[in-house]
């Protein structure tokens, strides 16, 4: 099929490329143009694995191509709208200009017959507002929400483990399935591939996608909050918040997945979309139901005040003197993305604190030298810790977890602490090899 990707960020660029690999003929476009130049030259604007592979091997096979103008969309059958929904200045919502002006310009140019896909998260509502200019100009609007995470992008997109479309929901009794309808065969034969392998597929009307998408990322918030509340508990009472996560997470209704208690969420989605759905529903007079998500977000923000303290309590009296080594600096392991991340929050708050802070990450080095440029940086782990008194691991690379506590010890300062801030370091080894741990939760 003939599809059109508008917007390329992470999920965008992702999806191109994905849909050029299922055989489709895609374009993708977006106003930035120094990201569609290098997005047309091959190259990877993020870091994420596989993407730049398959993007190289998609540009050359001819089926994908990217654009700035919109109007070089038209003839597309399938388009998808993918522009981000970021969290509004000064307030909790979603600002959702890019998806307004993104479907106002396909209304113009369209043709009759042709589906208009929305993949961006957006409040519940956004659909049914946006529907009508689309279908006044002959085109049928679908949500179908994208559940794919950083560092598993690719195979999220390609192999996704559910598919939800929204459509406009029938009129009661008239029409008792919405699976009939020409938008969602066009659908379902964008995503043949995955529909043959047997995906389950989610038919519904428009609000109930549009929910699907911000309640997944508010229940995992929810629970990553729930055991960071435990590991508060796990604090005060000498408990392990590690050993209490195994055990809850054996019980199949609980699960262990998404229970790691540690400095907490960031990133691009979950952060935002908590707020913009807290946000939505006092705009509908239904604050009270998500009062939760303000609670989930104070715990998660609680926890970057918990490693300052740890970091301070062990600098003591050596606060202006001794070097902090800041192992992390990315939202989670193999992304260089830094929005809403606690780790880098977490050095940025050291330095202003007076602490001589000296921090490292495999990919997120040039994003978080872009932003704070005042902070100290180094390529490697190694030079980080040399003559450091307090080592502090916020992202848990796979690179920090397999690190040597004799070997760094060696190196690092007087009577070394660690602090784990994503307890994923061995405490007995650590303390063996030399150094004062410190968890998150962990006794
Ligand atoms: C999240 C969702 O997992 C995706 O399903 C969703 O599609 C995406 O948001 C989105 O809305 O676009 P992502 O932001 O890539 O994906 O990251 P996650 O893997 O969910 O991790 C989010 C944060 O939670 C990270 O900072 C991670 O370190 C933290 N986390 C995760 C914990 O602190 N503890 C855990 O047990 C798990």
């Amino acid at each position: 099929m003939r599809i059109s990707v508008i917007g390329c960020g992470y999920l965008g660029a992702v999806h191109a490329a994905a849909m050029a690999s299922i055989g489709h003929e895609v374009i993708g476009v977006d106003v930035d143009e120094e990201k569609i130049a290098r997005l047309g030259r091959g190259e990877a604007p993020f870091h994420e694995p596989g993407f730049e592979a398959l993007l190289r091997e998609q540009l050359a096979g001819g089926r994908l191509r990217f654009a700035t103008g919109i109007e070089q969309v038209r003839d597309a059958e399938v388009h998808f709208v993918t522009v981000g929904t970021p969290q509004v200045a000064g307030g909790w919502a979603a600002d959702v200009v890019h998806v307004d002006a993104a479907v106002a310009a396909l209304a113009a140019i369209a043709r009759p017959g042709s589906v208009v896909v929305g993949k961006s998260t957006v409040p519940v509502g956004t659909a049914a507002r946006l529907a009508e200019a689309l279908e006044g100009a002959g085109s049928a609007l679908v949500w179908n929400p994208e559940f794919l995470r950083e560092g598993f992008a690719v195979r999220d997109t390609l192999e996704p483990d559910r598919l939800v479309y929204g459509v406009r929901p029938g009129a009661a009794g008239v029409e008792p399935t919405l699976e009939g309808r020409p938008e969602v065969a066009a659908i379902d034969a964008v995503y043949a591939p995955m529909i043959a392998r047997g995906t389950p597929r989610i038919v519904t009307d428009w609000a109930t996608a549009e929910l699907v998408k911000v309640s997944a990322n508010a229940f995992l918030a929810t629970k990553i909050s729930f055991i960071n509340a435990m590991a508060e508990i796990a604090e005060a009472t000498g408990a392990d918040v590690t050993t209490l996560a195994d055990a809850i997470g054996l019980d199949a209704r609980i699960g262990r997945r998404f229970l790691n208690a540690g400095v907490g969420f960031g990133g691009g989605c979950l952060p935002k979309d908590i707020r913009a759905f807290a946000a939505r529903a006092e705009e509908l007079g239904l604050g009270d139901s998500l009062a939760f998500l303000r609670e989930v977000d104070a715990i998660n923000l609680r926890r970057r005040d918990r490693v300052v303290e740890l970091v301070l309590d062990a600098l003591g009296e050596r606060r202006s003197d001794d070097r902090v080594a800041v192992l992390g600096l990315a939202f989670k392991p193999d992304s260089d993305d830094i929005r809403d991340s606690p780790a880098l929050d977490i050095a940025v708050r050291l330095h202003g604190l007076g602490v001589d802070v000296v921090a490292t990450d495999p990919a997120a080095l040039d994003n978080a030298r872009g932003r704070y440029p005042r902070l100290g940086y180094v390529a490697t782990a190694a030079e980080a810790v040399r003559g450091a008194a307090v080592v502090v691991l916020l992202t848990e690379w796979a690179d920090y977890r397999g690190l040597d506590p004799v070997t760094l010890r060696a190196t690092a300062g007087d009577s070394p602490t660690i602090v784990d801030g994503r307890n994923v370091l061995d405490p007995a080894t650590w303390r063996a090899a030399g150094w004062a741990y410190r968890g998150m939760g962990r006794g």
